[in-house]
């Protein structure tokens, strides 16, 4: 009788452009391609070790990631570890890292399943810089963006790490700290298309077989830059397995 009730006052309100639904802890409003049946998937952040340093980086609001973004990362990790021979260094890298939350999180990931790394983190802490803005892709992203945090900040918000380094300044000009080394995870999260293109083609070379290469914002109407850069990448590049995850992130994978 109830349910009744209930399914004639949702259509009466329907009819008018209005969806009513009880609350349920823990849902919140996504786009409908995502099946009926997707209430029935497990709750991630109840997964022990994901849902702990997750919730921390969410919760202390340093991070961009919520708890979907950082998830594909955690099983990234997770996969790192897994086919890394045992003893062998785990190299990361981050390229957009704003407040540092999610490199708190990779960090303490890493610590956490017991693999031997190093995470080498950039950003130029002063936001959008204007050479880097490319007035004929961006709409959203002006120079200066991005700016409300500090290289000092970051480092001391990241400094019980050992293996983890901040570097300032645009990538483009820091990268030479990185030459010679051959990475196994890097990710890449600064919106815009110039620096992004330069970070693919800088590390293609750099990747090792079976490295993963994780694209932030790909498929974001504010970000067009990244996906003209990954499909710029992708057509140029045969030796990855590329995929774009509803996440609104593009994995790459060396072959
Ligand atoms: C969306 S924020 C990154 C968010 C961060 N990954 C997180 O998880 O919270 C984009 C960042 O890219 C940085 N950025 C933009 N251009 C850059 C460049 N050429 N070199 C390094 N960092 C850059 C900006 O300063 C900004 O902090």
């Amino acid at each position: 009788m109830l349910s009744g009730i209930k399914f004639v006052f949702q259509r009466i309100l329907r009819s008018i452009g209005i969806d009513a639904y009880l609350r349920k802890t823990g849902y919140h409003y996504v786009w409908d391609y995502y099946g009926k049946s997707a209430h029935k998937q497990r709750d991630v952040r109840k997964q022990p070790v994901f849902g702990e340093l997750a919730g921390a980086v969410v919760d202390n609001k340093r991070s961009s990631l919520y708890y979907d973004r950082l998830y594909t990362i955690y099983q990234i990790l997770e996969s790192l570890g897994f086919s890394a021979q045992k003893g062998d260094e785990i190299k990361m890298v981050e390229v957009g890292i704003y407040k540092g939350g999610t490199s708190y999180f990779i960090a303490s990931l890493a610590e956490r399943l017991g693999l031997r790394y190093s995470h080498y983190c950039f950003d130029t802490f002063e936001g959008h810089k204007a050479e880097d803005i490319n007035k004929s892709v961006e709409t959203d992203h002006t120079s200066g963006l991005f700016s409300d945090t500090s290289f000092e900040s970051v480092q001391q918000y990241l400094q019980k790490f050992k293996s983890v380094q901040v570097y300032k300044g645009r990538f483009q000009d820091r990268c030479d700290a990185l030459k010679d080394m051959r990475f196994n995870f890097v990710h890449l999260d600064m919106d815009i298309y110039d620096p992004t293109i330069f970070a693919l083609d800088y590390f293609d070379s750099r990747m090792v077989k079976g490295g993963a290469i994780l694209m932030d914002d790909y498929g974001f109407n504010s970000c067009p830059g990244i996906e003209k850069a990954v499909h710029e990448f992708t057509e140029t590049h045969t030796d990855y397995f590329g995929m774009a995850l509803l996440t609104g992130q593009y994995l790459f994978v060396k072959l």
